[in-house]
């Protein structure tokens, strides 16, 4: 034993070594460790922060809430930015692993409304102007449901392009794509989730695709993508593309990362999210159902499919659209017999897209039925998010246990050849910082 630790009184002494043997280390690496620990954190209080550690998966940032934390597998303290957040779908699928937002970013001031009544915070504004204002905080992921925007690669191949020094720099300009790539660049967040329309893949065969994985790789980033059905989550078919990237030269160039698997059981169904006492100001008038169905039969007789679709009550709707408050045409409820259809209420809209029931009641409903369903029709579903969030935080977990990054507390345990699923038990039951 050190001789300072033979100087401790007595029960301390005693202490260190029931905790030391039921951790399966020695009594001085621990000792070591609390000393470490008291001193890491006194220099954090009294030093000024680096200015150039842009990967810590622990910033020392305040956090902006006490994210909540889950199961020590599936959850982490860590930072994210919300960028097109539109009302925070991906905020709040992010924040039950534990993420905490550090920075959110959206133009649309109806959406900037709703979401600072959610969330008590109100987005930045443009995208683009974000990459010349520098305002963006570090952060440990970035999280992005950008707008699919068609750009042209103007004749640079993806092959050539990589090549060069400047890289995605060279390519067209002014689309949101780069300027995403660029706030990517110039922070180089150790993760990246990002979500879009299933054909991103397929767009301007398959250029668009290139040019977007290419660019992420030449960034450092380890690209993952697959098309998810939020039917397995929610009764609704919605399949989107999501994007994860993590940095190599903080995660290694094979990273342990997978997709979740499909949830066990039955796909839930319609009628489980369906209000019972709806206003009668939902159901078709006689004119626009009449006017719907003709339109129907008219594109069915030109061997066209037209999205007038009442849907089943124990299955799965089509896809919410942002325009579904033009008409509701594209998810109809069925109801009584000789009454005519219904648009979903924007409660069970919301409900659809899986957002949490306490963001739906009529005290956080501040916009009007359009701007309501435009917001749902555009948002992410939570729980999808939630889903493969926790895959994130699983290599997270490894990355930083075995591999860790300045200013990051598990590297110093690791040092100390503490157990690293004493590490995982201990961080835990931590509150984020
Ligand atoms: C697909 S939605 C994002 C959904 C959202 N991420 C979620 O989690 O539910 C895209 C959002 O990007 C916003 N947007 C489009 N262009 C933008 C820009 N230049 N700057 C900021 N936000 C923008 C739109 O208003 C829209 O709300």
């Amino acid at each position: 034993m050190y001789p300072v630790a033979r100087e401790l009184p007595e029960d301390i002494q005693l202490r260190l070594s029931r905790l030391a043997a039921q951790m399966g280390v020695g009594e001085d690496d621990l000792l070591l460790s609390f000393v470490s620990d008291a001193l890491e954190e006194t220099e954090a209080i009294r030093l000024p922060r680096k200015q150039t550690d842009h990967r810590s998966l622990f910033p020392d940032d305040e956090p902006t809430h006490d994210a909540p934390m889950n199961s020590a597998e599936t959850s982490l303290p860590f930072s994210f930015i919300d960028l097109f957040s539109g009302v925070g779908g991906l905020r709040l699928g992010l924040e039950a692993v534990g993420g905490r937002c550090v920075f959110s970013c959206e133009k649309d001031k109806y959406a900037q409304k709703t979401y600072q009544h959610w969330f008590g915070e109100n987005p930045a504004g443009d995208v683009m102007e974000l990459t010349q204002s520098g305002s963006v905080p570090d952060h440990d992921l970035l999280a992005a449901g950008f707008p699919c925007q068609p750009f042209s690669i103007a004749g640079v191949s993806k092959k050539n392009s990589l090549g060069r020094a400047h890289g995605f720099k060279d390519r067209t300009q002014g689309t949101l794509f780069f300027h995403l790539a660029d706030i990517i660049d110039r922070k180089q967040p150790p993760t990246l989730l990002l979500e879009n329309v299933k054909n991103l893949k397929s767009h301007d065969k398959g250029q668009t695709w290139a040019t977007i994985q290419g660019t992420l790789q030449e960034l450092g980033y380890c690209v993952f993508d697959k098309i998810i059905d939020a039917a397995d989550y929610v009764p609704q078919h919605r399949e989107r593309i999501f994007i994860v990237g993590f940095r190599k030269d903080v995660f290694g160039e094979n990273p342990a990362f997978s997709f979740p698997a499909t949830p066990d059981g039955p796909r839930p169904k319609l009628q489980q999210i369906l209000e019972s006492n709806v206003d009668p100001k939902y159901t078709l008038s006689d004119k626009l159902w009449n006017y719907l169905q003709d339109y129907a039969e008219k594109h069915r007789k030109r061997g066209n499919g037209f999205g007038c679709s009442v849907a089943k009550l124990n299955g799965t709707t089509r896809t919410l659209s942002a325009r579904y408050h033009k008409d509701g045409s594209e998810i109809l409820i069925p109801q009584r017999p000789g009454q005519n259809p219904r648009r979903l209420t924007p409660r069970e809209a919301g409900r659809l897209m899986g957002f949490p029931e306490e963001y739906l009641s009529a005290e956080k409903t501040i916009v009007s039925d359009t701007q309501a369903y435009r917001q749902f029709g555009n948002a992410v579903v939570p729980t999808v998010i939630t889903a493969v969030a926790r895959q994130i935080v699983s290599v997270m977990r490894e990355a930083v246990v075995s591999k860790s990054t300045n200013g990051c507390i598990l590297k110093s345990k690791k040092q100390r050849r503490v157990k690293p699923e004493l590490v995982t038990q201990e961080l835990a039951k931590r509150k984020p910082r």
